[in-house]
């Protein structure tokens, strides 16, 4: 009889989904000596947003996490999500980087490698893809799933092949916000049975509301692998619960051979933590949102936005920020939803609508994106948007990791010398988050308290538009204050913080962010418009351009600090 194999996500992709990727090392160490013990395919327990989180928010090294999650699992493979070039971060890796990570990832108790590409560009796969293999790994290739008239049933199996072609041995359809159908699952999975060799794994979100039944399509097709989270973390923007496919495919043959009974004093334990962390829990994530059907919106990227809008009776922006993603998302080539292309349409979209103009004011990752860096978009890229972005700049056509020199000896240095490095995977932490790895390596971390989310939108009044919204990007929440922006908003800014007195020659940050790079010192000259700062906000890198040309007098900040909408950075004279 066949067997359905289950993953169960519990300890990766749930808590990403439903509670800001926040769960603790701590909390999960006490479980996972019963979890080994059900018999499941794996446990999907790293990778994605739990290495940001760790060193971001939790003061935890995602290694050692890696390490004391393997020594409690002995039995049960342990899986980790890869985002291709990109690994655990948000833009591409040199090689040597990619090489190091996997390797360690490997040696540290990683056993399955699920690899993706946000564009499905294989080129963005094949290296990790190879050096996974060459440590023995299990490897999965992955098609991130999307509809659009370019995705179509042969392009996904042509997909698979060249998956196949890597030596990759099982594939993973990966569906984001859970928009397959189930007749298009029962299709996909039987074409590519037929078409591979391969196992098929289907990875769905419960979004949409489809996925049981998509599940057990999937099942009739030919399925080899179901991903699942114990109940007390699933639905929603999660998977389908474990308990729940396990007793609907007992005594068929689809049987997972799991007993339902074993899986109780997992679900209680999970139901505490649920409550420990409810302050985290997004109510939009915990629900279906049937809009993703019509807006293709992944489950709560926009839906604070959305919400608050519709509080602030501005009902008309809410129909705008919900047709301007599928729009921006065409007009850059129909990329899957997926890290990092759904923060890069989906900040791009809330600044085409709130922006004064569309396209006007654009993060350095839709330039690049423009540019090729990225890979290669499924459908062509709209030519005036492009044209507006990277003028007439060529996109380049190679391997977008083949422009990029090593930095892991670079990284290891700089990071001795600062005395940063006590183990070879530290090398790794600084080379992926630059920026925040250096305090958290010095011991620097603080770990964040688990309280109730704050109300951001207290002081506007009903009925007026807000300046001030939270934008929830991959389970965190940033606050972004809108003031005029781009080059002629600053000017704007500092002016008025000149009216207001002190600051004069002042230059402004545009966004609540942190300061990612200083491109200038003290008594440097400036022409306008050069740039002066990067600001990361809601995980993408934007320009700050002077304002007006002069001597830099005083920085009044510093790389790593947080500073907010209209905060002067700089004084230029
Ligand atoms: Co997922």
């Amino acid at each position: 009889m066949k067997k359905i194999k289950i993953v169960e996500t519990a300890l990766r992709d749930a808590h990403q989904s439903l509670l800001a990727t926040r769960m603790r090392t701590r909390d999960m160490l006490p479980i996972v000596e019963e979890m080994d013990k059900i018999g499941f395919h794996a446990l999907e327990s790293w990778g994605g947003a739990t290495f940001d989180t760790c060193i971001r928010y939790l003061n935890e090294d995602p290694w050692e996490r890696l390490r004391s999650l393997k020594e409690h699992a002995k039995k049960t493979p342990l899986q980790m999500l890869l985002r291709g070039q990109n690994l655990v971060g948000y833009k591409h890796y040199p090689d040597d980087i990619v090489k190091k990570f996997v390797e360690k990832s490997y040696e540290n108790g990683i056993d399955i490698f699920r690899i993706f590409d946000a564009l499905n560009d294989v080129r963005n796969m094949q290296y990790s893809i190879k050096i996974a293999k060459d440590q023995g790994a299990h490897v999965q290739g992955v098609l991130s799933y999307t509809t659009s008239p370019y995705h179509t049933l042969e392009s996904y199996v042509e997909f698979a092949h060249e998956l196949e072609a890597l030596d990759c041995d099982s594939i993973a359809i990966k569906d984001m916000a859970g928009l397959i159908t189930p007749t298009d699952t029962y299709q996909l999975v039987k074409k590519l049975k037929e078409e591979t060799d391969l196992m098929v794994n289907l990875h769905c979100h419960c979004t949409s509301g489809m996925t049981p039944m998509s599940y057990y399509a999937a099942c009739q097709a030919g399925v080899d692998i179901l991903d699942t989270a114990i109940s007390p973390l699933a639905w929603g923007a999660s998977q389908p619960p474990t308990e729940s496919i396990v007793a609907a495919l007992k005594d068929t043959p689809y049987d997972t051979g799991i007993d339902l009974v074993s899986l109780t004093e997992i679900k209680k334990y999970f139901e505490d933590i649920r409550k420990k962390y409810s302050s985290l829990l997004d109510p939009i994530a915990e629900k279906i949102d049937t809009d993703v059907l019509i807006y293709q919106i992944p489950g709560g990227m926009l839906s604070n936005l959305v919400s608050q809008l519709k509080e602030q009776n501005a009902l008309d922006r809410y129909e705008d920020v919900l047709k301007e993603m599928p729009k921006v998302r065409k007009e850059m080539g129909y990329p899957p939803l997926v890290t990092p292309s759904s923060q890069i349409v989906g900040i791009q979209a809330v600044m085409n609508v709130l922006g004064e103009e569309r396209y006007k004011m654009v993060s350095n990752e839709v330039k690049e994106y423009f540019k090729g860096y990225y890979g290669k978009p499924p459908a062509p890229v709209d030519k005036q948007i492009a044209e507006k972005i990277i003028g007439d700049e060529k996109p380049i056509d190679s391997r977008p990791a083949d422009i990029l020199e090593p930095q892991f000896e670079r990284y290891k240095e700089e990071g001795e010398e600062a005395g940063l490095i006590s183990k070879e995977e530290d090398v790794l932490t600084l080379a992926l988050y630059p920026a925040v790895a250096p305090k958290f390596l010095k011991g620097e971390g603080e770990e964040e308290t688990i309280e109730p989310p704050q109300d951001t939108n207290e002081q506007a009044s009903p009925g007026e538009i807000p300046s001030e919204y939270s934008v929830e990007v991959d389970g965190d929440l940033f606050n972004v204050k809108i003031v005029p922006t781009g080059y002629m908003a600053i000017e704007e800014a500092s002016e008025s913080s000149a009216n207001s007195g002190p600051m004069e020659g002042g230059v402004s940050s545009t966004m609540q962010g942190m300061i990612l790079k200083l491109k200038v010192n003290p008594g440097d000259k400036v022409n306008e418009g050069d740039v002066v700062a990067v600001i990361e906000a809601m995980k993408m890198e934007n320009d700050i351009y002077a304002t007006h040309g002069g001597k830099v007098d005083k920085i009044l900040t510093a790389e790593g600090e947080t500073v907010n909408a209209g905060d002067t950075l700089m004084v230029i004279n």
